[in-house]
C-alpha cells in the first residue's frame, strides 16, 4: 500500500485580469504517493504550471488543502511556508535559475547550508558526490555563464537534491534543452527516481513523460484522467509511446 506523500482536496485558483477573475485551477483533487515518479500532462495554458506552484506552497491557493505529509501547508504564514519549502522540497525549472557570480560548486552547496542539522564537510562532500552524478565534476568550479545548458541544468538538479528533499518539483525541466541534454536530464532524473526520489514534474511533451509510472492528464484546470504504467524499460519505449499516445487522444489532447 502506498503513502500519500501530497494531497489536494477542492484545490482552486483565480487570477484577476482587468477586473475579471480567470478561474485556472477548478477543484483539483490530486494524491501524490511517496516514491512514485509521477507526471502532470496538459496542452499549454492548462494550469501545470499554475498546479504545481499551488501544491509546493510557492504560490497562494484561492480555497482548497494542500497537505505534504499530513501537514496542511495552506495554513501556513510565509515565512514558516518558505522554512518548510527549503527543508522538504526541491525544485527544478525549464530555465536554470542559477547564481550567476557563483561557481556551480558553490550554488550546489550554498542551499545546503541552510540545512542547520548537517556539518559543513557533510554538505561539501554531498555537493561533490552529487555533482559527480549528474556529471559535472570538470565544470563545478565555473561560473554558470562558462558551462553549457546541459551542464547548468545537471547542476541546478544537482542542488535542488542538496537538502535531501521528500519531494522534487519539476517544471519542464528539458524544455530549454536540446535532445542530447533533454536525454542526459531525463535518464538523471529516472535514476534518481530509482534511488527513492519522490519526483512530480510538469511536461506537455510525452517523450519526457515516458518515464513516468503515472501521468495525470490537466486539462482546463480540471484533472481528468489517469494512467499507471509499469516501471520504466528503455526496449519498451516505442510501445509506452504509443500507449501513452493513445490514453492522450482518448482525453481528446
Ligand atoms: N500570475 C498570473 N496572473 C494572471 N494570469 C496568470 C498568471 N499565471 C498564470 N496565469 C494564467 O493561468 C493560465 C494557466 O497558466 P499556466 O502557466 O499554469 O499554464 P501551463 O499549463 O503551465 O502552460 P505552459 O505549458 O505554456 O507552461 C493561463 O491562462 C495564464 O495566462
Ligand atoms: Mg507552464
Amino acid at each position: 500500500m502506498k503513502q500519500t506523500i501530497l494531497e489536494a482536496k477542492g484545490l482552486c485558483k483565480s487570477f484577476a485580469n482587468n477586473g475579471l477573475q480567470n478561474h485556472v485551477l477548478d477543484h483539483v483533487d490530486i494524491e501524490i504517493y511517496e516514491g512514485d515518479f509521477t507526471v502532470i500532462m496538459g496542452s499549454s495554458g492548462s494550469g501545470k504550471s499554475t498546479l504545481l506552484y499551488c501544491l509546493s506552497g510557492m504560490d497562494h491557493v484561492t480555497s482548497g488543502s494542500v497537505k505534504y505529509r499530513g501537514a496542511e501547508l495552506t495554513r501556513l504564514r510565509e515565512k514558516e511556508m518558505a522554512v518548510y519549502r527549503q527543508r522538504e522540497f526541491g525544485f527544478v525549472f525549464q530555465q536554470v535559475h542559477l547564481v550567476s557570480n557563483l561557481t556551480l560548486f558553490e550554488n550546489v552547496v550554498v542551499p545546503g547550508f541552510l540545512n542547520k542539522e548537517k556539518r559543513t564537510e557533510q554538505i561539501r562532500e554531498r555537493a561533490c558526490d552529487l555533482l559527480a552524478q549528474v556529471n559535472v565534476t570538470e565544470a563545478k568550479d565555473r561560473l554558470p555563464a562558462q558551462v553549457s545548458g546541459g551542464e547548468a541544468q545537471r547542476a541546478a538538479i544537482a542542488r535542488a537534491l542538496i537538502g535531501e528533499p521528500g519531494l522534487l518539483f519539476a517544471d519542464e525541466p528539458t524544455g530549454a534543452l536540446n535532445r542530447k541534454n533533454t536525454e542526459d536530464v531525463l535518464a538523471l532524473l529516472t535514476a534518481f527516481h530509482v534511488g527513492g526520489q519522490s519526483i512530480l514534474m510538469v511536461t506537455h511533451d510525452i517523450h519526457v513523460a515516458l518515464r513516468a509510472g503515472r501521468i495525470l492528464y490537466l486539462d482546463d484546470g480540471v484533472i481528468r484522467g489517469e494512467l499507471t504504467l509499469p516501471p520504466f524499460a528503455e526496449d519498451e519505449i516505442k510501445s509506452r509511446e504509443k500507449q501513452i499516445s493513445a490514453w492522450l487522444s482518448s482525453m481528446d489532447w
